[in-house]
């Protein structure tokens, strides 16, 4: 501890304890402070010096507890520390402590939406937020997206190694067999509402293949059925990749009331789906190179991005060992938000309702005022330049060349320009994410806006399984089951309903809508049964 460093308590020696701590190597003291304990009467001790222990280890964090004036050593490794560590840290409830108290079971850590909680070692992916680094495997996300293809990357991701030619042939023929889907689920997919939500559709899809493998489903199977055997992990990942571009080929077609295309395996993984979307009744049908290109470099750089919230309710769900469709299933849902895979729709409805370029700084301002969010902008990792919308605004110029320019792109520059500009944006460190351009692709290749978190779910299967198979095989494998901490009434008893008395501030109409009427003028003028206490609800 450096000189004059000694904290406050230092300085109120006679409030202490009687116990002062030193520094082994610099000499410095400093008192602890009187702890308090339940009865709340704090007995005097006598002054002693303790010497700080000076572990070996130089990797490792000492922590007074300044309620026991107990040390522990919690070691450090790959710069985290063990939360079970703090289970050893106890000490009697705090006078007057909730009856829920559970000093006395261990110290939790609070960490309310993950913010710094590691809950997964992985080999996966890596993330610098600060650099603005993406890599799979190891892999820059860069040089992936240039050279590679989808189906490698998702080889990459799910099995830890870029393929040989005999392995990525394979491995892309096993994918493009499973491709079909059970007629029933095609029947399943028909019965929605004409207008209904594609990611809906989508989601629902997924977890009704649960019901058609039930060789893939643990309740049938036995919960070791995927550490048990290989082929059928494998198999479930094929089919996977293969039948979720048909999925969402058809919660498309079955928005504009065209019959499904059936897949062809003898198109690249992005030209059969852009066939199954598109085609109507010609022959040979091809889907341009260069939108099947720059569609192929999108799924690449939505394939993973390591414990965001749809991973993490993949890795959540799948810890329970339920299959992977339902799992997945959860996991899309997860990615439909807007503050996550529905970002890319919320950017383009919000460009669209901006409208033209002088009316960003109006835009801004209301950001600023937090009546707005400005969607693909911030992330949770990255406070720089996400790397990923650097490549996608490039391909957006691509794809402009092709299919003509989409006239929103000038709204996003000069909004993305303004904000980058803005102090507001700066000192938070707020960038553009994978979000901000990729909708102006989707909608310049013809997409429909509702259509674009499907767009980012399909290649995202990909890091999913990654990290379901991972997960399934890691030494730490274990139901995922979070604590909380109790903050509600303590114990009351039950009063039956006639004796309840009404609260002055309770709102005994909180559930009565005047204006949702459950019936129709006729219905209110018609005569029938209980019509009465019907109608009084
Ligand atoms: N517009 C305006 N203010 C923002 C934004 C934004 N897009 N993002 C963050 N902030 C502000 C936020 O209000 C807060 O300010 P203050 O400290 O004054 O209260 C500060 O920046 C920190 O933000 P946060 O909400 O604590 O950050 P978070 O890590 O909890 O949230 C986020 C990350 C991505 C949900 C958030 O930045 C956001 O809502 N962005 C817009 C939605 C979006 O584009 N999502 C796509 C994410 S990238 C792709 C993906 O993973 O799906």
């Amino acid at each position: 501890m450096a000189k004059g460093d000694e904290p406050e308590s230092s300085k109120k020696a006679d409030e202490s304890s009687g116990l002062i701590l030193k520094d082994k190597s610099s000499g410095a003291t400093w008192a602890l402070p009187t702890p308090t304990k339940a009865e709340g009467k704090v007995p005097a001790q006598p002054t002693a010096v303790i010497v700080l222990p000076r572990s070996s280890n130089t990797q490792s964090l000492t922590v007074l507890d300044n309620r026991t004036n107990k040390l522990y050593e919690i070691p450090i490794e790959n710069n985290t520390i063990p939360a079970l560590k703090f289970k050893e840290i106890t000490a009697d409830p705090a006078p007057g402590a909730r009856e829920e108290d559970e000093s006395s079971k261990g110290l939790r850590v609070y960490d309310p939406a993950f913010q710094n909680t590691a809950v997964a070692q992985s080999k996966i992916t890596y993330i610098n937020g600060d650099t603005g680094v993406l890599r799979y495997r190891g892999y820059p996300i860069e040089q992936l997206a240039e050279k590679s293809t989808y189906i490698e990357v998702a080889y990459l991701l799910i099995y830890g190694e870029l393929p040989s030619k005999q392995q990525y042939q394979n491995f892309f023929n096993e994918v493009m067999h499973h491709t079909f889907v059970h007629f029933n689920v095609t029947e399943l997919m028909r019965n929605f509402n004409y207008d209904a939500h594609p990611m809906g559709l989508f989601i629902s899809g997924i977890a009704a293949m649960s019901t058609f493998h039930p060789d893939a489903n643990p309740a049938l199977a036995g919960s070791d059925l995927f550490t048990r055997d290989e082929k059928v992990l494998n198999k479930q990942i094929f089919r996977l990749l293969g039948k979720t571009p048909t999925l969402a080929a058809m919660a498309y077609r079955h928005r504009i009331g065209r019959t499904y295309n059936p897949p062809q395996n003898n198109l690249s993984y992005t030209e059969n789906f852009l066939y199954m979307l598109d085609r109507l009744s010609e022959e040979n049908y091809k889907p341009n190179p260069k939108l099947a290109k720059a569609l192929d470099v999108l799924f690449i750089l939505h394939a993973d991005h390591e414990l965001n919230c749809s991973t993490a309710a993949m890795r959540h769900i799948g810890s329970s060992l339920v299959d992977p469709y339902s799992a997945i299933a959860g996991a899309s849902a997860a990615l439909y938000g807007p503050l996550h895979g529905g970002a890319n729709e919320a950017v383009l409805r919000m460009l669209e309702e901006i409208g033209s370029a002088d009316k960003v700084p109006r835009f801004l301002e209301e950001v600023k005022q937090r009546k707005r969010k400005l969607f693909g902008f911030g992330h949770r990792v990255y406070k720089n330049y996400d790397p990923r919308a650097k490549i996608i605004r490039n391909i957006a110029y691509e794809v402009f060349d092709v299919c003509g320019r989409e006239s929103l792109i000038d709204v996003a520059v000069v909004l993305e320009k303004a904000a980058l500009e803005d102090e507001y944006f700066v000192k938070r460190k707020l960038y553009p994410n994978v979000d901000f351009y990729s909708g102006l692709i989707y909608k310049a290749m013809g997409f429909p806006t509702d259509m674009f978190p499907v767009l980012f779910a399909i290649p995202r299967v990909a890091g999913w399984l990654a990290h379901w198979k991972e997960s399934l095989e890691s030494k730490d494998a274990k139901i995922w089951r979070p604590r909380q901490v109790y903050v509600g009434p303590n114990v009351r008893s039950y009063i039956p309903l006639d004796l309840r008395e009404e609260e002055k501030d309770h709102d005994a109409n909180k559930f009565v809508d005047p204006f949702s009427t459950k019936f129709s003028k006729r219905s209110l003028v018609a005569t029938f049964d209980n019509k009465k206490s019907v109608s009084k609800l």
